[in-house]
């Protein structure tokens, strides 16, 4: 199976390819033009400026040289949201950021996430998770995204950072409008609800965090007192820093899970032979998910500046050019992967790029992957004969690859 379409012109996919203008049937399926890409003008130059890369072996090579391909967003960021609140919030947080920042950050962030620190998670995600497909059956037909997939990874970041069950329900919204706003070409609309967005959820985290600091929890499991008590101590973070990486945290593994556990069930959905495979056997629940998540990366691109002049797939690149990393692309590179269009639940190795690569590899990774196997295999546990009901909708956006809608009947009539 190829990507290009037969009939497809692939140099016409590269010359109509557009970051900033984007045509709605990409949104649906991005893949031709990646292909088309990657094999004629792999180190591609946007029209707008700036470089998109599509290999495998160049977005590792860009992810293995933090010094030489910058994280920091702030020349690339002022153009675009000017003097505000989102610019604050975006510029602080640590995956925009190099050392020592990046840093100071990452080391109180990952002691939090590690294996071991969120294994007692576990039983409460399988309670969340009974209870998610109790409703979902007694209802007999839901929206996969709403009513499951978009429930799971608020409710397990919120209990994190211990935030009071009665109060999370603003967090997703503002966490889509938040993450919307990083979109290659924001509207101004995109980017006014936006800034709403931070400066409701900062005045939501100044009124918590001064209750945390009165009633500190135990910061091995609380990964708020942990970022608090890491504050306004040498080394550590800066109250603005604290605010602005919560946010972050929370908004960086809502949407990215929410789309791991979508994608997943609409893969299995309407693969019938991939879903028979994983019913009859349930230990590929764990390669069908680094599968989905190679096939659908959630999180779909990245970006770099270059801090000097540089090579990239034997191109010359200028110091302070702006580089867009393609993961949807170079997890489909036929160079990496074998029938990389083919979605094959039991590929081993599977040497995937969805949680990044290098110092800036996702910090959630391990969070993410228990919510999804334990998502994916309950749902169809529960419902192995599930099917969709009506048209999915996309969220129609390039940067995050997921449903906005996905309607499901659990059982045949
Ligand atoms: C399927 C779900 C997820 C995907 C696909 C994903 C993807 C990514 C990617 C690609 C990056 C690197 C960005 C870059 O350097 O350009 C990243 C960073 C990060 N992710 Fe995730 N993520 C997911 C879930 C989560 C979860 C559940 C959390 C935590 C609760 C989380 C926390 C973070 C943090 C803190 C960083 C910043 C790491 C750093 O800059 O050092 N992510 N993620």
């Amino acid at each position: 199976m190829t990507s290009i379409p037969p009939g497809e012109d692939p140099k016409a996919l590269v010359e109509g390819f557009n970051l900033a203008s984007l045509p709605p049937a990409f949104y649906d399926d991005p893949f031709p033009v990646y292909a088309a890409l990657q094999s004629l003008s792999p180190v591609h130059e946007l029209p707008g400026g700036g470089l998109f890369l599509t290999r495998w072996d160049d977005l590792r090579t860009v992810y293995q040289q933090p010094a030489l391909f910058s994280s920091d967003k702030k020349a690339a960021f002022r153009p675009v949201f000017g003097h505000t609140l989102l610019y604050q919030h975006h510029t602080t947080s640590l995956v925009f950021n190099d050392p020592p920042l990046h840093t100071r950050v990452r080391r109180l962030v990952a002691g939090a996430l590690t294996s071991r620190a969120i294994a007692p998670m576990e039983k409460a995600l399988h309670h969340l998770l009974d209870d998610l497909l109790d409703r979902a059956e007694a209802q007999g037909a839901i929206d996969a995204i709403d009513d499951f997939a978009a429930a799971i990874p608020i409710e397990i970041i919120a209990s994190l950072m211990n935030i009071p069950p009665d109060e999370r329900e603003p967090l997703r919204g503002w966490s889509l409008a938040i993450l919307s706003a990083l979109e290659p070409n924001p509207s101004e609309d995109m980017k006014q609800t936006a800034e709403t967005a931070v400066g409701d959820f900062l005045a939501f985290l100044k009124t918590l965090i001064e209750d945390r600091r009165r009633h500190p929890l135990d910061p091995d499991t609380d990964l708020l007192t942990r970022l608090i008590q890491g504050t306004g101590i040498r080394d550590g973070l800066t109250e603005i820093e604290l605010l602005q990486n919560c946010i972050f945290i929370l908004n960086a593994g809502h949407e990215t899970t929410t789309n791991l556990v979508g994608n997943g069930l609409h893969l299995l959905l309407t693969l019938p032979s991939a879903r028979d495979l994983l019913l009859r056997r349930p230990a590929l629940i764990k390669t069908a998910v680094e599968e989905v998540l190679r096939f659908a990366s959630p999180n779909q691109l990245g970006n770099r500046v270059s801090t000097a002049d540089t090579t990239l797939g034997g191109q010359r690149v200028f110091a302070g050019t702006q580089i867009t990393l393609c993961i949807g692309a170079a997890n489909r590179d036929p160079a990496q992967f074998e029938n990389p269009n083919d979605f094959d639940i039991t590929r081993s190795p599977n040497r995937h790029l969805a949680f990044a690569s290098g110092p800036h590899m996702c910090a959630g990774q391990q969070l993410a992957r228990l919510e999804g196997q334990l998502a994916l295999a309950r749902f169809f546990e529960r419902f192995p004969q599930a099917e969709l009901a009506g048209e999915p909708k996309r969220g129609n956006r390039a940067r995050f690859r997921g449903f906005s809608s996905l309607p499901v009947k659990l059982s045949p009539d």
